[in-house]
């Protein structure tokens, strides 16, 4: 999942950006939309607030203390800037750099990539002034999809419609693919292990936990926008596959440790799913009649993934991360796994019920090493995964 910033400029064609915010969020990114006070008239803030299922910024917001810091901010939190429709207007003041409006200032304050997706009359696209902003904006760096020749919601034919929003995802998915190609983990592979693992009873019953597999879903994603090929291993989830990663999908912690083994060699693994420890020894072949009494489950230990894999020996991970999801005595817990487990990191986090951890959006971890241990704020599991994957790229750099 990356963060797309919205700016949507006014147009007939700005419309179409609602169509272009499904397609990103089908994909799997977010989207924050910022809309001119031009653009309102034609698309309203209440629609990009359902379909981002996020604040909608516009530029009628007094731009005062705080909260100017604050759209500064916005910016700077994003992978990508993507202005669509971008009208004559507003690359004319991203040309001069203009600020008088949320979305120029916006522009102006970014240090982020920008693509502009330009929408206009014919005769507007070819003047000469249009056509000096964007060869000043290219030479900037600023990436363009567009604008597609056609016939003209004014009536006229020729270059001026804005490119659809396939295509403008396209160019997007572009951006953030050559990204990766240059990034720290470019040419190594990562294994992750994700979500829960059902363990049969029966045919219609199973032993699960409550792990929603964000977090690790996050951590493969933000170890391939640094440029890893990544193998996610992942448990039943409700997630969607996320774009870009090699998603292999099982169901029991046997299926997980086979996956796992046959995705090897690895540089490192991040083992973020919560294994059942044990499962049923035999499991009934047809479903368990009531009428038969409460049955005694047997239950066998299920192998352990991450230590298996730890385990010393040619194919072994340079670096393997844990996770310790613990309800009491998180570090001496976590501590003590990385001894037994021979990981490198253990990641604890404390999922008493209280803290809406597991399952929920945000995390609060304790990283544990060798050298000691760094403790993290509460954090969404998005910016978790970012850290985390940072961390991994540093240490596979140190390590050549
Ligand atoms: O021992 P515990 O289950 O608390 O260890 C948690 C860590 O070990 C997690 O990283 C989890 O993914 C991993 N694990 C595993 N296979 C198991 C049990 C746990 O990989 N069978």
């Amino acid at each position: 999942m990356r963060s797309v910033l919205l700016v949507i400029t006014g147009g007939i064609a700005a419309y179409k950006s609602q169509e272009l915010v499904r397609l990103l969020r089908t994909a799997g990114h977010s989207v924050t939309a910022v809309l001119t006070e031009a653009a309102t008239r034609f698309v309203t803030p209440l629609a990009l607030q359902t379909l981002t299922e996020a604040p909608v910024h516009t530029d009628l917001w007094s731009l005062t203390g705080e909260q100017q810091m604050g759209h500064i901010e916005l910016s700077r939190a994003a992978d990508l800037l993507v202005v669509a429709p971008a009208s004559a207007d507003f690359l004319a003041k991203m040309a001069a750099g203009l600020a008088d409006d949320l979305a120029s200032t916006l522009m102006l304050a970014t240090d982020k990539p920008v693509l502009v997706a330009p929408a206009m009359n014919v005769r507007m696209w070819q003047h000469p002034a249009t056509q000096a902003n964007m060869a000043t904006l290219r030479a900037r760096g600023i990436r363009e999809v567009g604008p597609d020749t056609g016939p003209m919601a004014c009536h006229e034919f020729g270059p001026g419609r804005l490119a659809e929003p396939p295509a403008i995802l396209a160019a997007i998915e572009d951006f953030f693919r050559e990204a990766a190609a240059i990034g720290p983990l470019a040419n190594r592979h990562v294994l992750v292990t994700a979500g829960p693992t059902h363990e049969p009873i029966d045919p219609v019953r199973y032993i699960a936990n409550r792990s929603s597999g964000r977090q690790g879903f996050a951590i493969a994603t933000a170890l391939a926008a640094l440029g890893a090929r990544v193998t996610l291993v992942s448990g039943p989830v409700e997630l969607p596959d996320p774009p870009g990663i090699d998603v292999r999908h099982v169901e029991t912690a046997e299926e997980m440790l086979t996956a796992c083994q046959a995705a090897l060699p690895a540089d490192a693994a991040v083992f973020t799913a919560a294994v059942a420890d044990w499962r049923v020894a035999l499991p009934a072949r047809n479903k368990l009649k009531k009428s038969a009494g409460a049955p005694t489950l047997a239950l066998v230990p299920n192998p352990d993934i991450l230590a298996t894999l730890s385990a010393s020996g040619p194919r072994r991970p340079r670096l393997t991360v844990g996770f310790a999801a613990e309800t009491e005595d998180v570090l001496a817990h976590a501590t003590a796994k990385l001894a037994a487990k021979n990981c490198d990191w253990v990641v604890a986090n404390d999922v008493r019920p209280a803290t809406g951890i597991m399952g929920g959006t945000h995390n609060r971890v304790v990283v544990l090493d060798a050298a000691g241990r760094e403790e993290w704020p509460m954090l969404p599991k998005r910016d978790v995964a970012i850290r985390l994957a940072a961390r991994i790229a540093a240490a596979l750099a140190a390590a050549g």
